[in-house]
């Protein structure tokens, strides 16, 4: 046996949550909550192990790669899932009957993937994740996004700092058809183009090549890695085409909401996901120094995949640790752990019981309190409380059991103000 003792450190790639981490995790989630619930999403959960089977045929080529599987006592292949969206799928197409769509869902969901680590890129991650089910119009796109803007204003950050970009799968089909590539070489055409700005167009060939692309076909969808702009796309399909039509009026909507600044066409967006089907979006900082910060588009197979009825779904990933590190890198957040309102203590052991009395008087009246858990000098206690953001103190010591009144002090004003002391179970 070894006597080597076991690393404090968590598994590579998995995180520790200190409450000072905790303190930047829950100013996201409740900006993540509170967004959604104000554009009104409705909350769902599921577990974190999944049939490894749904995770596998629903996925993108990059996340198959990265599933963290295993075999339960029974020989089931399970996973943990490294997204929500197969499970939402599956949950939806079980209930299909009884739900009326279309349906706006949100959840707070921990992810799994074996990722090269990099900045903004963990092994395990939290993403909020926002999806309309069985509504074909825009109206679903620009909802998802308003709500995920909306969240990162909540979370305190300017406008400006972040972009969305967004394209169109129906747009890109639209094209490659333009130059002659074939339909059934569409879907693995975009997770190669969906690399090319991280691999050299020499790399690009040979990973189409891999894909089963014909000489021919690959040289046709060269043709359309050189469209740069969306007036380019325009002159090859023509204004009435369906895709570009669909375009405008993406951005007619989007300018309902204001957001056309913030939300414009990039032809560079493909997104790594085979399943997504129209519009494609990823949200990005201003220096474009980290990752993606959110994206995601509309599926319209995934549900019939899953075995479900044909039905539409439009949805968004927003994952905790590249806004995390925005956030701190732009001062936008306080990573003080939360203290409770008031700090009660006491002087002897004596007093144990009056500032036990007082703590359930004032949680009984509603408010945060923390009790000293042994007696302490005033120097200890008043220290103690200077430390954290208490609001206010009381501090017990055998005269004020005598007089039997209690002093709450505001720590900002240092005003006393004087009270009885609670009885039993007041
Ligand atoms: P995704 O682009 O793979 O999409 O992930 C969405 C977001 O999750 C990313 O933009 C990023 O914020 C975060 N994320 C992903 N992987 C990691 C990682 N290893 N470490 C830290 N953060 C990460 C999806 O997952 C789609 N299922 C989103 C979706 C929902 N589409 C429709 N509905």
């Amino acid at each position: 046996m070894s006597s080597a003792q076991p690393s404090l450190n968590p598994t590579r790639g998995m995180r520790d949550f200190y409450p000072a981490d905790m303190a930047v995790r829950n100013h996201i989630f409740d900006a993540w909550r509170a967004a959604s619930e104000h554009y009104g999403f409705q909350p769902y959960d599921a577990p974190v192990v999944e049939s490894l089977d749904l995770l596998k045929r629903k996925s993108g080529e990059e996340i198959v790669n990265q599933i963290y599987a295993f075999n339960d006592k029974s020989g089931r292949e399970l996973a943990l899932r490294a997204e929500m969206t197969p499970t939402l799928a599956r949950m939806v197409a079980a209930r299909m009957g009884s739900l009326t769509l279309p349906i706006k869902w949100f959840t707070i969901a921990q992810c799994f993937r074996y990722e090269r680590m990099t900045r903004g890129r963990k092994r395990e991650h939290f993403q909020l994740n926002l999806d309309v089910i069985g509504e074909t119009e825009l109206t679903a796109e620009v909802e998802v996004i308003a709500t995920a803007l909306h969240s990162l204003t909540l979370m305190g950050l300017p406008p400006e700092k972040v972009s969305v970009r967004y394209n169109s799968r129906l747009l890109l089909s639209a094209l490659l058809a333009f130059t002659g590539v074939l339909p059934e070489y569409h879907a693995a055409t975009f997770l190669v183009l969906d690399k090319r700005e991280k691999i050299t167009a020499e790399q690009i060939t040979e990973l189409l090549t891999d894909a089963g692309l014909p000489e021919g076909q690959i040289e046709a969808t060269m043709a359309v890695m050189r469209v740069e702009t969306l007036s380019e796309a325009e002159a090859m399909l023509g204004p009435d085409a369906p895709a570009i039509a669909q375009i405008s009026r993406f951005n007619h909507l989007l300018a309902q909401y204001g957001l056309e600044d913030r939300v414009s066409f990039d032809i560079g967006v493909i997104r790594g996901l085979s399943y997504y089907t129209g519009i494609v979006f990823e949200a990005f900082d201003s220096e474009r120094s980290f990752r993606a910060i959110f994206g995601g588009g509309r599926y319209d197979n995934l549900l019939q995949d899953v075995g479900g009825k044909a039905e539409t779904g439009v949805g968004l990933g927003f994952g905790d640790v590249v806004i995390g590190e925005l956030l701190t890198e732009l001062g936008c957040i306080d990573a003080t752990p939360a203290a409770a309102e008031i700090l009660v203590g006491y002087m002897q052991a004596e007093q144990t019981e009056s500032a036990m009395r007082t703590a359930n008087h004032f949680r009984n009246e509603g408010l945060t309190v923390d009790l000293a858990l042994h007696a302490e000098k005033p120097k200890a206690f008043f220290g103690r409380a200077g430390k954290r953001p208490y609001r206010k103190a009381v501090y017990i010591g055998p005269d004020d059991v005598a007089k039997a009144t209690i002093r709450l002090k505001n720590l900002d004003t240092r005003e006393e103000s004087e009270m009885p002391l609670p009885c039993a179970g007041c």
